[in-house]
């Protein structure tokens, strides 16, 4: 029996997962309405089927509840609840405690408990350890307790949770065999570390490869600009090098629950032992800059038309933070979105995917829902900024019917003077 806690973008597909492989699943939320949803065989993430919930709940596979006291009967615990930034950038580690008291109150000998949501170095054995172990009972001997990064890459059609090696750390020898164990079952490769530290670390530096280099390019495309030199020629010709380089591309800024976030929580920890992280801020610096670049490159480009912000209708096209996907947190079209609206813009947005954009803890007022993509829609626009390369978007259309561009994917190959890359 395993039980996965926190049903989001990445408990669902774990979920998937140990069903597939013909486990008997609980999934715990505190969200009640995502339970009812999955019981009634609805999904609310995209790669996940309601026929294929409808199946795994007619066998009696699967089943979500918000009660946690059912966790008792659970033989392995996994955690993937959030682990998001508070106002001021610090780890915000509330669900992941708050999830280990739970699981406390109603652990069981011989349970195993994972933390899979990503976080600093040190959080499973010197957060959760005093807490599991509170009731008197050993990690090692009567639980099991180990860190195994999850590394879902939302969207992508050739690494599902399957196909990707899962790096794991136990808390002992003992925690590590029975987690392996356990993984063996569902994944095609394990890799063991010698504890949840370097589990943990390993995860993070992941993370922060990608924020540091997708921030490198996003400088060199500010520069390159500045030049003439268009960087998306330059990463094509670099990347014919055989060795010793991977490309990494510019965009509008980055988004998501993973690299805006995960290396702020390095940064925190970092503290504690006097090592400044000056790298890592810079990357985080230059990749919050990029929408206030896009926003700028489209008052240009207005002014050179005889236009300006204030009044003007901009489209933006996909307010999801990557192609083909659903989820906009984080997504750098919203700052992009909130910046136009409040020099005056007159802002809608199209997102297959996201049919409506409101609630955001940061931008209270973005209240908007997606707008048909029709050639007159496109030609009234005064700009139309293309923020996500969705694959369903129809591009030769959209250059024949909009008047001015803003591509900060690259997606328009033919150069013309209405279309500016930014
Ligand atoms: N989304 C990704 O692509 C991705 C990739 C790798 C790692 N991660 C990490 O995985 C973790 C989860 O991310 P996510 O994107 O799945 O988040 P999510 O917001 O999609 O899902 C989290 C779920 O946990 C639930 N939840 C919150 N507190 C809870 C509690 N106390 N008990 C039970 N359920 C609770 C929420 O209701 C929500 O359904 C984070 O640490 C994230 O950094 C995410």
């Amino acid at each position: 029996m395993i039980g996965v806690i926190g049903l989001g973008y990445v408990g669902l597909p774990l979920v998937k997962t140990f069903l597939n492989k013909g486990f008997r699943v609980t999934g715990f939320d505190i969200d009640r309405k995502k339970v009812l949803m999955l019981n009634r065989g609805k999904s609310y993430i995209r790669h996940i089927s309601a026929d294929e919930l409808k199946t795994f709940l007619k066998n009696k596979k699967f089943r979500a509840t918000a009660d946690f006291r059912n966790l008792r009967y659970m033989d392995a615990i996994i955690i993937c609840v959030p682990t998001p930034l508070d106002s001021h950038k610090n780890p915000d580690l509330c669900f992941v405690l708050k999830t280990t008291e739970t699981i406390a109150r109603y652990l069981r000998k011989g349970q195993l408990v994972v933390l899979e949501s990503t976080t600093y170095p040190g959080t499973t054995e010197e957060g959760m350890l005093p807490i599991l172990e509170s009731g008197g009972w050993r990690a090692g001997h009567d639980f099991y307790l180990a860190y195994s990064p999850e590394r879902e890459n939302p969207g992508d059609k050739s690494y599902t949770t399957e196909k990707i090696p899962k790096v794991i750390g136990g808390y002992s020898k003992r925690c590590l065999r029975l987690a392996r164990t356990l993984y063996d079952q569902i994944v095609v490769r394990t890799i063991l570390v010698s504890s949840p530290k370097v589990a943990e670390a390993t995860k993070l530096l992941e993370n922060i490869f990608r924020s540091v280099n997708i921030a490198m390019v996003n400088e060199m495309k500010m520069i390159f600009e500045r030049m003439g030199i268009d960087i998306w020629e330059v990463i094509e010709a670099a990347s014919t090098k055989p060795f010793g380089f991977m490309p990494f591309h510019p965009g509008p800024g980055y988004g998501g629950h993973c690299i805006p976030v995960d290396p702020f929580y390095l940064t925190w920890k970092a503290k504690e032992v006097d090592r400044p992280t000056k790298f890592i801020e810079l990357a985080g610096e230059i990749n919050t800059f990029m929408p206030y670049y896009i926003v700028s490159k489209t008052v240009e480009a207005l002014n050179e038309r005889g236009k300006s912000l204030r009044g003007a209708r901009v489209l933006v096209l996909g307010i999801a933070y990557k192609k083909d996907i659903d989820d906009q947190r984080e997504s750098p079209s919203l700052k992009i979105i909130s910046l136009l609206s409040k020099q005056g813009a007159r802002v809608s947005y199209n997102d297959p995917y996201v049919p409506q954009s409101s609630g955001h803890r940061e931008y209270p007022g973005l209240k908007l829902k997606s707008v048909a993509l029709s050639p007159k829609r496109l030609k009234e626009a005064d700009a139309v900024i293309i923020a996500t390369d969705h694959s369903v978007y129809d591009y030769k259309k959209i250059v024949r019917d909009a008047s001015l561009i803003i591509d900060t994917r690259n997606v328009i190959k033919k150069k013309s003077p209405h279309i500016i890359k930014a």
